[in-house]
């Protein structure tokens, strides 16, 4: 069983991997699938900066590689007080693989919240409305 600290730690630990030449601001996730399988990933920016790619989805993309698309739990870990809450299109990415994913946001300094992707998009739109 893989705790929260351990999430934590893992969005901590490839925070370091970040690639953040242009905003300095490095971000670490981790997300935690259904199988109990946890990938990580980290923002990856670009000197064309709308090509930048943030690290839930670099996560996300991870796991979707390893043959996951089940997301049970997210940590997202950046050096700031509070810490930095998902952006809205990371937000879209994480309600896709799973609409009731936890999602913990923590701080370099071992501050956490705790809440729910459904609670940081409500009323999402989660592709139902495509399969007819
Ligand atoms: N970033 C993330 O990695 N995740 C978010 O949810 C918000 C923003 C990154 C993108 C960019 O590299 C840097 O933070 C500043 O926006």
């Amino acid at each position: 069983m893989v705790t929260d600290e351990a999430l934590i730690e893992a969005a901590r630990a490839v925070r370091l991997n970040a690639y953040a030449p242009y905003s300095h601001f490095k971000v670490g996730a981790a997300v935690l699938t259904d199988t109990g399988r946890v990938y990580v990933g980290c923002n990856v920016e670009n000197a064309s900066f709308p090509l930048t790619v943030c690290a839930e989805r670099t996560a996300i993309g991870s796991a979707v590689a390893a043959g996951e698309t089940r997301i049970v739990k997210v940590a997202v870990i950046t050096d700031t007080e509070p810490p930095a809450s998902p952006c809205g299109a990371c937000r879209q990415v994480i309600f896709e693989m799973g609409t009731e994913a936890a999602v913990i946001v923590a701080s370099l300094n071992g501050h956490r919240h705790d809440t729910t992707i459904r609670a940081l998009l409500p009323e999402g739109f989660d592709g139902s409305v495509l399969r007819r």
